[in-house]
């Protein structure tokens, strides 16, 4: 799985160095599938229930789940790539914003919140604690921000398969839910809008994006529970 994390993140900081206005989203996409080949990997994505594309690219008021296309990105936009990939049968998965050059203070002030909630989430994935115990962490900070906290959708465990027990809200109680156990491996993805929580499925039916047309932001790491505490394995 530290093989599959390395391939991921490897893809991510890759694309990011690609991004510039101008650049199609589709692009992204055909980046990302000849970098997890050569890395000796398979994306992960493609085919999975359907999905027609190696990575998701989520822009502005698209949460998760965009379909890469003609779309050209611009100045000001906020990105979110999310990527996985396959190595010997497992799983890495992981998400970053990115931002188009310079954006307003506002949605740079998101995407920090959306990043450090991540951080958090992290920090409480200890053995002993509980799957409640990551998602109060995000929750108990992004809430008194004020930003809309994504609830339709959800972390999980990852493995042998993309998506595995447990579920990994980003909202919810402490001290509730599946204690977490050296070995295990779950990804933590914090969604994070600008105005409202709400969401709809566009009619690609995959693209999800804020009711109310506020930007969002998301990021996500594959993390191992260990006696050490949380192992970040989307790491390149
Ligand atoms: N990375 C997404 C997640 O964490 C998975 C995208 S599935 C796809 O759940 F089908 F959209 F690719
Ligand atoms: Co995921």
């Amino acid at each position: 799985m530290r093989e599959a994390g390395r391939v991921v993140a490897r893809t991510l900081d890759l694309l990011a160095g690609a991004l510039a206005p101008g650049l199609p989203t589709k692009e992204l996409d055909r980046l990302a599938r000849s970098e997890i080949k050569a890395l000796g990997a398979r994306p992960s994505f493609l085919g999975y229930l359907g999905y027609p594309a190696v990575i998701c690219v989520s822009v502005n008021d698209e949460i998760v789940h965009g379909i890469p296309g003609d779309r050209v990105v611009k100045e000001g936009d906020l990105v979110s790539i999310d990527a996985g990939a396959v190595v010997d049968g497992f799983h890495g998965d992981a998400a970053v914003t990115l931002i188009v050059g310079e954006t307003t203070p506002e949605r740079r002030a998101l995407v920090d919140a959306t990043r450090k909630s991540l951080e958090l989430g992290i920090e409480a994935a200890r053995p002993g604690n509980r799957v409640g115990d990551v998602s109060a962490a995000i929750e108990g900070y992004i809430e008194q921000l004020g930003y809309g906290l994504v609830r339709e959708y959800v972390g999980h465990g990852i493995g042998r398969k993309l998506h595995e027990p447990p579920q990994v809200p980003n909202y919810g109680p402490a001290g509730q839910g599946p204690v977490l156990r050296v070995g295990m491996t779950i990804a933590i993805e914090p969604m994070v809008n600008l105005g409202d929580w709400k969401t709809r499925t566009l009619d690609d039916e995959w693209t999800v994006v804020t009711l109310d047309g506020s930007p969002s932001a998301h990021f996500e790491h594959t993390v191992a529970i260990t006696a050490g505490g949380p192992e970040v394995l989307t790491v390149p």
